[in-house]
């Protein structure tokens, strides 16, 4: 079949692990008969350097035309070191999620075998650990208004808000979720103090008690911070609103042992993007050394969200855990390895020999 993805890579190290997503994505449509067009844009740095605008209006167009969009990394330490810049890269990103609708982020993070010891915590604690979790994106206290200063500048505001009809879209996918996995969902709130928080409850508590197929429990997002760390394995869906979700995901990031492994979806009603949650590591730009991993296990996502195709997914899937045995892996799993590129080719082998 013909699909059209729109590549973003980025900045810093986005556009060397983009490189090795194709590189699977090509093994996949020789091997099941696809055909992808792709076609590149600027976002972030990058973008700016260009066009002094990190989200320009090219690249939105580009996105619209994408079935799928596959995203790199965005940001540059020549941005964060000046407090005074007006425009910063980051605002690419927040520009694009809400231009694009994209309201559901989702995280998930599962352990592998070979990489138990990787992680900071225990083995019987990450060994099995399965969960995704469901971030509000374009809604919160990232967007919510006013936000600024005084004139004075001595007094700083944001607004979280929510709607009702905001929480129960993404409740509806973070059930549907669910109901493929292993039936249970967690939302974490603060609704002993926010009012948001109080809403979200609301809602999400009345869409439970309608489907009740789904274990559902809610929980204090600095308690679920804690059981996080001392029993992931009790997550399933872990559903959440934009700023609790951006830190817990974080969080729950170390648990597997390492960054470079963990891929997200970003799913609109009419855009998808999906992107390595590592961000573009710009100590590594251009050394051939980061691990693509994570954005190939995103364009295993892709398929899957975008056009459900479970069989090229899992080819995908299977093919990095392959190279993840076998030990082809880059400095951050074990030191002095294999560089990037050797990686992606390893595993664009892999997809081929099935
Ligand atoms: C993320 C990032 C972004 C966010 C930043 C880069 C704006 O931390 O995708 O989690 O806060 O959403
Ligand atoms: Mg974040």
């Amino acid at each position: 079949m013909n699909k059209k993805i729109a590549i973003l890579p980025g900045d810093g190290i986005g556009p060397e692990v983009v490189r090795e997503a194709i590189k699977a994505l090509n093994a996949i449509s020789k091997r099941f008969g696809h055909h992808f067009e792709y076609k590149e844009g600027l976002v972030g740095a990058a973008a700016i350097d260009v066009t002094g605008n990190p989200y320009p209006q090219e690249t939105h167009e580009l996105c619209l035309w994408g079935d799928a969009i596959l995203f790199g990394a965005i940001g540059d330490p020549k941005y964060d070191n000046d407090p005074n810049a007006k425009i910063r890269p980051e605002q690419g990103l927040l520009a694009m999620r809400s231009a694009l609708g994209l309201y559901a982020n989702i995280r998930p993070v599962k352990s592998y075998e070979s990489l138990i010891d990787a992680s900071p915590l225990k083995a019987e604690i990450v060994r099995g650990v399965d969960f995704v979790v469901v971030r509000e994106l374009i809604s919160g206290i990232y967007f919510g208004k006013p936000r600024g200063r005084s004139e004075d500048g001595k007094h700083a505001f944001d607004t979280c808000e929510y709607t009702a009809d905001e929480i129960l879209r993404i409740t509806e996918k973070a059930f549907q979720y669910a109901k493929n996995r292993k039936k249970k969902v967690t939302l974490l709130d603060k609704a002993n103090v926010l009012a948001t928080s109080r809403l979200w409850r609301e809602v999400v508590s009345k869409y439970a008690e309608q489907h009740p197929d789904i274990e559902f429990e809610s929980s204090f997002i600095d308690a679920a911070a804690m059981y996080m760390i001392q029993r992931p394995k009790t997550y399933d869906v872990i559903l959440t609103e934009n700023m609790f979700g951006d830190i817990i995901s974080d969080e729950a990031s170390v648990i597997t042992g390492t960054l470079g492994l963990l891929p997200s979806a970003s799913i609109g009603e009419n855009a998808a993007l999906f992107e390595p949650i590592h961000g573009s590591y710009p100590q590594a730009k251009g050394k051939n050394i980061a691990n693509p991993m994570a954005t190939i296990l995103s364009a295993a996502m892709l398929l899957e969200y975008t056009f459900g195709w479970i069989e090229e997914a899992r080819a995908i899937e299977n093919a990095v855990e392959k190279a993840l045995e076998e030990g082809i892996v880059t400095e951050d799993i074990n030191k002095g390895q294999y560089s990037t590129s050797q990686v992606g080719d390893a595993i664009a082998a892999n997809i081929l020999a099935g």
